[in-house]
């Protein structure tokens, strides 16, 4: 049967030694700083839930069948909600995240984890957006908190935990699976964003660092 994680392990290089390679699994980018609760509260009404078994490919076909199953093989319920999102307008604040990160033809989502959605291990399937797939292309995710960590808030990239302030940045090697849960008792909202690295990304993540404070 078709498995998305083992498709996965096959084309990602991340060493997958779970317990022995203590390497940092991502790079702190900077702490965004910024008066957004009422965005936020704007955004939260209109997230839809994502879930492997809403997912489409480009041409209309169950793309995810293989995570699916992968759910189904585990004894989980294939139909968990993994999380609610929408995309955010170019004109707002928490676009202006992506522009001050040197980004380009950037997607961001604003995204909610309630509490009882979780998203198994994966490794992002990021595509182009639209553009011509070269090769090498230099596409990059990173993830906005919108609020503090609390306890029960769960993000773990390769094998290390995640914990965060308000407005704090990070980005990962596209190989490095991770998985996100919330068993809190309150929702834990943040932003992707996803888009084509430049000269002033790379110079971002050359100095990178929490102490690196971006108002927008
Ligand atoms: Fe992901």
């Amino acid at each position: 049967m078709d498995s998305r994680w083992d498709q996965s392990k096959k084309e990602s290089n991340w060493h997958f030694d779970d317990v022995f390679k203590k390497n940092k699994q991502y790079t702190e980018v900077c702490t965004f700083v910024g008066s957004w609760s009422e965005l936020s509260e704007h955004y939260t009404a209109l997230t839809e839930d994502s879930k492997w078994t809403k997912k489409r490919s480009k041409n209309g076909g169950p793309a995810e069948q293989g995570a699916v199953n992968d759910l189904i093989n585990a004894g989980a319920n294939p139909d968990i909600t993994l999380f609610s999102r929408v995309e955010v307008d170019k004109d707002c604040i928490f676009y202006k995240a992506s522009i001050e990160l040197g980004l380009e033809d950037a997607h961001v989502f604003f995204q909610t984890q309630h509490s009882g959605s979780m998203i198994h291990m994966h490794v992002d399937r990021h595509g182009t957006i639209g553009r011509e797939d070269t090769g090498a292309i230099p596409l990059r995710r990173f993830l906005v908190m919108l609020e503090d960590w609390t306890p029960g808030h769960t993000v773990l990239l390769g094998n290390q935990y995640w914990i965060w302030r308000k407005g704090q940045c990070i980005t990962w090697d596209k190989n490095v699976p991770h998985g996100t849960a919330n068993f809190s008792y309150s929702s834990r909202p943040m932003l992707q964003i996803t888009g084509y690295e430049t000269e002033k990304t790379r110079q971002l993540l050359t100095n990178c660092g929490y102490q690196n404070f971006i108002s927008i």
